[in-house]
């Protein structure tokens, strides 16, 4: 502290650090009675010096030597917003040894190295805070942490990347399909220029990584959850599943499967009347449930500079409160071992599944051998339309294990009368 206020260093100071600086610069006064010091910004670190000059940060305070704000004895909180393992992860370790407690919203590096972090944490008796990492604005983290941290988490089931639901909203809203939406949502600035992460699911997964280890008290191998991304999905899946009641959603799944857990990230078809089925656009929410709790479920802003900043800046407060009562290291981390994921093959699933094939008789009843010989149980089937020798069939299979479906989906695309099969989408109830 210098001057009886607390003092920040933002490492980056992109769309989130920069929303953090102009949070805790307007909200200075609410800030410093809430957090019982004041709270100053002592250093802003970018490299790129035009979003310093942006975001009008006075001269003295405007640096590009990240190495520099770590050493300054002065500086009591570093928040990296940097993102990405490196150079973020070496700047994280060396701030946490030169004893400043550390503030990020690095969905990455917390969902790789978050065990190893908050353990280097606890050995220097500083703090570390990565509310903004998952969902935004949305107090999920510290929910789960603090506020029921006495209830058993059997369930987390989140919409947690913006970019992946505005899309298939949009797919839903405007009939569109997948390309034509992605492409529109780069223009509109509502997707990176390179959306792989998103799309592909990598992003949500690392979020799951974050939830289950605070949900359910374990860490996660992250590389071994399972991720299926939404670029496969079409507008006619969108258009079945809506006629059938349900919506499609990427879903970042988390349950307690026994002694294992059961975290997944796949587009699921989700009944229409689920609570998370109505959360539209880029908002995210994350819906928990367990046998004291009951079902909850929290919805918001999941990107953006002021809502993510609101996070992070939430996060500067606690350390901040505890730098003042001196009561640094407090909320060390909470998982009591290491997860043993269920392999996906044993994951008990049910699936829409979509085909084309040839329009004869006889083709229906291969197809039902195939599923009976792998022990796959049909809920429902329909045929709408048969155009040049070819028949769509849609099938709907009741719930059974993982590797039944999939020894039967290989086995049914090696019939000759099948065309293709076009899509495979979990169900869930
Ligand atoms: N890229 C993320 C999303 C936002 O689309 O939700 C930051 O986590």
């Amino acid at each position: 502290m210098r001057d009886g206020a607390v003092q920040v260093g933002i490492l980056g100071l992109g769309v989130v650090g920069g929303g953090l600086y102009q949070i805790l610069r307007d909200n200075a006064e609410q800030i410093r009675r809430v957090a019982g010091a004041s709270v100053e910004v002592a250093a802003a670190c970018d490299l790129d010096t035009e979003r310093l000059r942006e975001l009008s940060v006075p001269e003295a305070l405007q640096t590009t030597e990240a190495s520099q704000v770590i050493s300054n004895p002065d500086i009591d909180i570093i928040v990296e917003a940097i993102g990405g393992i490196s150079p973020a992860l070496n700047f994280v370790t060396a701030a946490i040894e030169a004893g400043k407690s550390v503030v990020t919203p690095n969905k990455e590096m917390i969902a790789k190295d978050g065990g190893e972090i908050l353990a280097l944490a606890e050995q220097h008796g500083v703090d570390v805070q990565f509310e903004g990492s998952v969902g935004g604005v949305i107090p999920i983290l510290r929910s789960l942490k603090e506020s029921l941290a006495s209830a058993r988490i059997d369930q987390i089931i989140g919409i947690v990347n913006g970019t992946t639901n505005y899309i298939l909203t949009e797919m839903s809203e405007a009939g569109a399909e997948f390309a034509e939406v992605l492409a529109d949502a780069q223009r509109e600035g509502y997707a990176e220029a390179d959306p792989t992460a998103d799309i592909e699911g990598i992003d949500a997964t690392n979020k799951l990584a974050i939830l289950a280890a605070l949900g359910f008290g374990q860490r996660v191998p992250v590389e071994e959850i399972y991720c299926e991304g939404i670029s496969g999905v079409t507008a006619a899946d969108i258009d079945y599943a809506n006629r059938m009641g349900y919506v499609i959603k990427l879903l970042a799944i988390g349950k307690r499967a026994g002694d294992e857990l059961e975290l997944r990230v796949h587009p699921a078809l989700l009944p229409a009347d689920h609570p998370l089925a109505t959360v539209r656009g880029v908002y995210n929410a994350i819906f928990v449930s367990g046998p004291e709790c009951g079902e909850i479920m929290l919805y918001g802003q999941g990107a953006g500079a002021l809502p993510t900043g609101t996070a992070v800046a939430g996060d500067v407060i606690d350390c901040a409160r505890n730098i003042v009562h001196a009561s640094r290291g407090r909320a060390p981390c909470t998982c009591e071992g290491e997860a043993v994921l269920r392999p996906m093959a044993e994951v008990e699933t049910s699936a829409y599944v979509r085909m084309q094939v040839a329009d004869r008789p006889g083709v229906l009843g291969q197809i039902a051998t195939v599923l009976g010989r792998e022990q796959v149980s049909i809920e429902s089937v329909i045929q709408e339309s048969a155009h040049d020798d070819v028949a769509e069939i849609v099938w709907v299979m009741h719930r059974g294990p993982e590797k039944h479906l999939q020894a039967a989906m290989s086995a049914i695309e090696d019939l000759a009368v099948v065309r293709e099969i076009s899509s495979m989408i979990r169900v869930v109830e």
